[in-house]
């Protein structure tokens, strides 16, 4: 481990980005608690296992680490279905544990983000058992319910995004209730404001220990169709794709009350912001960029500050079509903080999408392209999907989608491999999943001391962009590369300019690039190259990532 890497910028915040958040400035790295690391060899991860972990996360020089659900839960969808949302489920630790690993990450210069999931509870939630227990219990509306149709047929034609219907009848009350997800996981009724509060409450346990703010789940489905409308078929549905797919979900996502409530969750964290630390709050949402930038909220009723942008994780490895989708990303996010995302617990990791030797490509676009990165755990030394034996198989999403491609999330969850030691160095007992095969020569001991390593370039990245603030703050504009599997892009501020040329393919090219000087000066490039570099003829080595200052 490098003993003088840190959290914190090695030089002082530049001039130029003065007046910007912690979240603007730095990297959130994820962490799937389950798989991070085992303190007390139970094959599950803990807290107690990020925290001995923090030095390793703050020599990654990233701002926040993100919690995926450390909540009570039945873990009917691995914390997703949470039961409390005021404590800690026993596998991962205790209350005591996290205000440790809180208080010790903020000692390194770590915000911790926590996982809200506001949409839905676990069906064994004390709130949902006082609703299931009688049609007239005072907590019955915090949920939604609907009656039968004649024939005692579902309210309507919903879905659930993990196979088969939305609804699930409730037999002794005779009602059927919402969940679009699992049956375990019944979803609140935002329409009612006592939950809205109960979720503010909760929101304000963890803010009052002092968490930096949330990663909010599904944020984008809170608000339902009062009407309870069918929602219309796809027409572009294809045998193969996931159930969910067959009906469009214009009831479902996407609401205009959605907006009210998130302005609301905002308007909390900025009181927070106000009285001391800034807080933030990043949403999930999965819609296309001209939906996706209205979750930014109004000057005067701002919303998320980050709604998160997913697209790299749903286009091909295709240069052309990412320039596109960078362009047109830019240009729609307007006043909004933009953001990034490679690979998250839902999607097929990184690595297995784009293959192994564009790596460091990858990592160089996540982390020059202009906003803030979210990493995922695993990544930064090349983690790949592994093949879960079908007896193995944990997602629930896999197990009631026998058939769909990558239903299943398990082969992107397994255990963080930090040595060539038994079980990775994850855990003394055989962990919850399996582990890579590769973790013999993937894992972080290894690369924490081969100055080629991924893990070490990804280090010079970050550590770049410390020093950087054109990749932090600059303008982003693309260049015509010449070539189809080339991406050519500027960061530019008034101190300066900043060149990033990606190679996506496995052939050295030759970038003609007029106007931009003779010649520059490599800052960074994944094949080591230094010095000076000529602009008109810049070669690219195959699947180099090339970052170079212009004068
Ligand atoms: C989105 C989360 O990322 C996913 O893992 C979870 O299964 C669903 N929301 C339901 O909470």
């Amino acid at each position: 481990m490098d003993p003088h890497a840190s959290s914190v910028p090695v030089e002082p915040a530049h001039p130029a980005l003065r007046g910007l958040k912690w979240w603007q400035r730095g990297i959130i790295y994820q962490i799937y608690p389950r798989s991070f690391m085992d303190a007390n060899g139970d094959g599950v991860g803990d807290l107690r296992g990020i925290t001995s972990r923090l030095d390793y996360l703050a020599s990654l020089g990233i701002a926040a680490i993100w919690l995926s659900p450390i909540f009570p839960s039945p873990m009917a969808d691995f914390g997703y279905d949470v039961a409390d949302y005021t404590g800690v489920d026993p596998l991962f630790g205790s209350l005591a544990d996290f205000d440790a690993l809180l208080e010790a990450a903020h000692a390194r210069g770590l915000h911790v983000l926590l996982d809200l999931v506001p949409n839905h509870t676990s069906d064994q939630h004390p709130w949902f058992l006082e609703a299931r227990s009688s049609r007239d219990n005072p907590k019955r509306d915090w949920y939604v319910w609907a009656d039968p149709k004649e024939n005692g047929r579902r309210p309507n034609n919903w879905l659930s995004f993990f196979g088969g219907p939305a609804w699930t009848l409730d037999e002794a009350s005779g009602q059927y209730y919402l969940h679009q997800f699992l049956p375990q996981q019944p979803e609140l009724n935002w329409r009612n404001p006592e939950v809205r509060a109960a979720i503010a409450d909760a929101m304000r346990f963890w803010l009052d220990r002092g968490v930096d703010g949330f990663r909010v789940d599904v944020i984008w489905l809170l608000g339902k169709d009062e009407a309870l409308r069918d929602e219309p078929i796809n027409p572009d549905f294809r045998p193969g794709m996931p159930p969910h797919h067959q009906l469009l979900h214009p009831y479902t996502q996407d609401l205009p009350e959605t907006h009210r409530y998130i302005a609301e969750m905002r308007a909390l964290l900025d009181e927070y912001s106000a009285r001391g630390r800034e807080r933030t709050m990043v949403g999930e949402i999965y819609l296309p960029f001209e939906r996706l930038v209205t979750y930014y909220g109004s000057a005067e009723a701002p919303e998320c500050h980050m709604p998160f942008n997913f697209i790299l994780t749903q286009t091909g490895w295709d240069a052309r079509k990412i320039r596109a989708q960078a362009d047109r990303y830019d240009a729609l996010v307007g006043e909004g903080w933009p953001n990034w995302v490679l690979g998250n617990h839902d999607q097929p990791r990184v690595l297995s999408r784009f293959g192994r030797e564009q790596a460091r490509v990858a990592t160089t676009l996540l982390l020059t392209l202009r906003g803030t990165p979210t990493v995922y755990y695993g990544d930064e030394i090349g983690m790949a999907d592994v093949d879960i034996p079908p007896e193995r198989v944990q997602d629930p999403a896999g197990l009631r989608q026998p058939g769909v491609k990558a239903a299943s999330r398990d082969p992107e969850r397994t255990p963080m491999q930090w040595s060539d030691a038994d079980f990775a160095g994850f855990s003394t007992r055989e962990p919850w999943l399996p582990l890579a095969e590769d973790y013999r020569t993937v894992n972080v001991a290894l690369q924490d001391r081969d100055p080629n390593s991924l893990l070490n370039y990804f280090r010079a990245l970050t550590r770049l962009r410390a020093v950087t603030p054109e990749l932090v703050a600059g303008a982003y504009h693309s260049l015509e590369a010449g070539f189809d599997d080339v991406f050519v892009y500027t960061r530019s501020l008034e101190v300066g300019t900043v060149l990033v040329a990606l190679n996506f393919g496995g052939a050295a090219r030759t970038l003609h690039l007029p106007g931009l000087g003779a010649a520059g000066s490599v800052l960074l490039s994944s094949v080591r190259r230094e010095g000076e570099v000529p602009l008109e003829a810049l070669e690219l080595a195959p699947h180099e990532a090339l970052v170079v200052r212009l004068r």
